[in-house]
């Protein structure tokens, strides 16, 4: 195992047994109603400003002590050190043996020679492949890059899968009410429909496809680049733009392909120009990459100086983590809150609500984020866990979550905890009438939160006539808990701030779990699998071999493929 000492069994320490006697205690007395009336700092005690943006923690099933005892956990678990660690690239991703330096990719040029990584200057490095794919992308969208026919390129096609994907469609989605120079598609899955809608309607001679894929050998990416560039040169011949000669295919690929990859052998195999090609390094996790050159095709959409807010937007919060003493640091908060929920109250889910059309995205992107980091039953040692972790996150976009699953958050027999995020502006201010739409938006978002800290008793909806069978039906209990975040704005430095604040809120929840957060073994099987079971459509020797569900399943879609 690398350097790094076994991870801490928190729950057999004092500060475990003091939440758990807490958590105890607190049975039968939980009303957020009541702590509201009887402290009215409760508000002030319990809010942040980071950046741009604001939280209210207060509608949280959390007491004074509930944070000292959190806070306490936090300390014994080492949380501070371990992230001074990860700063300072300790190959915390021990059964990867690798640093986990995403926070260098958004360090300013100053840091040079400041973080020096197992021999690499890794700021020094990070900037240069900024510079490229800054000029790159500066003669994209100035037209001077041009396509095989001379023509500039007018849609980007950028294909990846995981982190090589979730990431730039979520953010690229964020901006939209951003100018653009250029549209960009995304393709990931492999299901050849993903594609096949994504090329409609395009014309290869303004198209250039960005591969992105970390190792260059995934499945999905390497088959879905590999149709692209069939139809890319077909459609080039059908048009009478190049006339299929190995030479001017070559031309083609040369001027409408690039790459984003750590695998630079293979990307030249692919038959990209490795001039073409923008890397990045082992120590960048993939669902910790949107802001190295995976964020690609954001900087050619958006251009250099929103892809350099969003960076600052991460720095921002980097350093705030890293010098705020937990007791005041809301990143570090929440991550001790969310531990709090699932470990004590057990929890198992988390929603995450955006109230801004924008980040529709959020909820997938947070899913690989959080998922892939701490859904995991060993720990950093390789010994099994002690208690239950990682959280199932899931969401959607406000309001119309409201109209779909809010029943079961409102009156489920299940808590679960709920991140609503909203801002205060909206690049698209509209009136209907008198009514300013985004305050009617708004007032939804504060409803939610509401209703569920502080719910509806029966004497309050037996004052409005219903019948008393009735009654319990239209109570809410409340004291079902949320997090609000307040932007000033959605632009590309909050979105920045906001990925980073649940990137460190991750870590904080591996630490106190023991787990490694950055590697991810869980998807390995699936994929060796899918590798043997899939000649099993026609050969009969590769279905004997299979279990008898797989056969059965197999033999339906022999006896239906038409
Ligand atoms: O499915 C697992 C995974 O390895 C993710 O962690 C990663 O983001 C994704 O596949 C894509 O990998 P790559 O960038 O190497 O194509």
């Amino acid at each position: 195992m690398a350097n790094v000492p076994a991870p801490i069994d928190m729950t057999k320490t004092p500060e475990w047994e003091a939440l758990q006697k807490h958590y105890d205690a607190l049975q039968g007395n939980i009303s957020l109603k009541q702590w509201f009336a009887d402290d009215p700092d409760r508000v002030k005690k319990y809010s942040f400003d980071l950046g741009d943006l604001h939280f209210d923690l207060s509608k949280n099933i959390i007491t004074d002590e509930t944070v000292q005892d959190l806070v306490a956990l936090g300390k014994a678990a080492g949380v501070e050190e371990r992230f001074q660690d990860m700063l300072h690239g300790v190959h915390i991703n021990t059964t990867e043996d690798r640093a986990v330096l995403h926070t260098a990719l958004r360090r300013p040029k100053s840091d040079e020679g400041k973080f020096i990584v197992d021999g690499q200057d890794t700021v020094k490095d990070v900037h240069e492949v900024l510079d490229r794919m800054y000029a790159f992308a500066d003669r994209v969208r100035t037209g001077e890059w041009k396509g095989v026919t001379g023509k500039a390129i007018k849609t980007v096609v950028s294909i990846g899968i995981g982190g090589s994907d979730l990431g730039p469609v979520m953010v690229y989605e964020a901006l939209k009410s951003y100018p653009h120079a250029v549209d960009v598609r995304y393709i990931s899955n492999i299901d050849p429909n993903d594609a096949a809608e994504k090329l409609k309607g395009l014309d290869p001679e303004t198209t250039l496809v960005i591969v992105v894929s970390k190792t260059f050998t995934t499945l999905e990416t390497i088959t879905n680049a590999t149709e692209v560039k069939t139809w890319l040169l077909q459609t080039l011949k059908e048009q009478g733009a190049i006339d299929g000669s190995d030479e001017q295919n070559a031309q083609a690929i040369l001027h409408h392909f690039v790459a984003v990859s750590t695998n630079l052998e293979k990307v030249a195999e692919f038959g990209i120009d490795p001039a073409n090609a923008f890397g990045f390094w082992s120590w960048v996790g993939g669902r910790y990459s949107v802001d190295a050159a995976v964020g690609f095709s954001l900087i050619i959409a958006y251009g250099k100086e929103t892809f350099q807010d969003f960076l600052a937007g991460f720095h921002e919060v980097d350093e705030y983590f890293a010098n705020t003493p937990l007791e005041k640091n809301v990143v570090a908060l929440m991550g001790l809150i969310n531990v709090w929920y699932v470990n004590f109250f057990k929890a198992k889910s988390h929603a995450v609500l955006p109230y801004d059309q924008y980040l529709h995205r959020f909820p997938a992107y947070l899913q690989q984020l959080t998922m892939e980091s701490n859904g995991k039953s060993t720990r950093w040692d390789g010994t099994p866990v002690t208690t239950e972790t990682g959280e199932i996150f899931w969401g959607e976009a406000g309001t119309n979550g409201q109209h779909a699953f809010y029943q079961l958050i409102h009156q489920g027999t299940q808590m679960i905890p709920a991140d609503f995020i909203a801002f205060v502006n909206t690049p698209n201010p509209t009136k209907v009438g008198d009514q300013d739409i985004h305050e009617l938006f708004l007032g939804n978002f504060l409803a939610q939160t509401k209703a569920l800290a502080f719910g509806k008793t029966a004497d309050e909806v037996r004052a409005e006539g219903t019948a008393e069978w009735m009654v319990p039906a239209r109570c809410f209990t409340g004291n079902r808990p949320t997090t609000s975040i307040f932007g000033k704005a959605l632009t590309p430095h909050t979105v920045g701030n906001l990925i980073a604040v649940y990137e460190h809120i991750t870590f904080v929840e591996g630490t106190i779990w023991g787990i490694d957060s950055y590697d991810q073994w869980g998807v390995e099987l699936g994929k060796q699998l899918a590798k043997q079971i899939t000649p099993a459509f026609h050969d009969d020797e590769a279905l004997a071999k299979q279990d008898a569900s797989t056969q059965a399943l197999i033999d339906f879609y022999r006896a239906n493929r038409q």
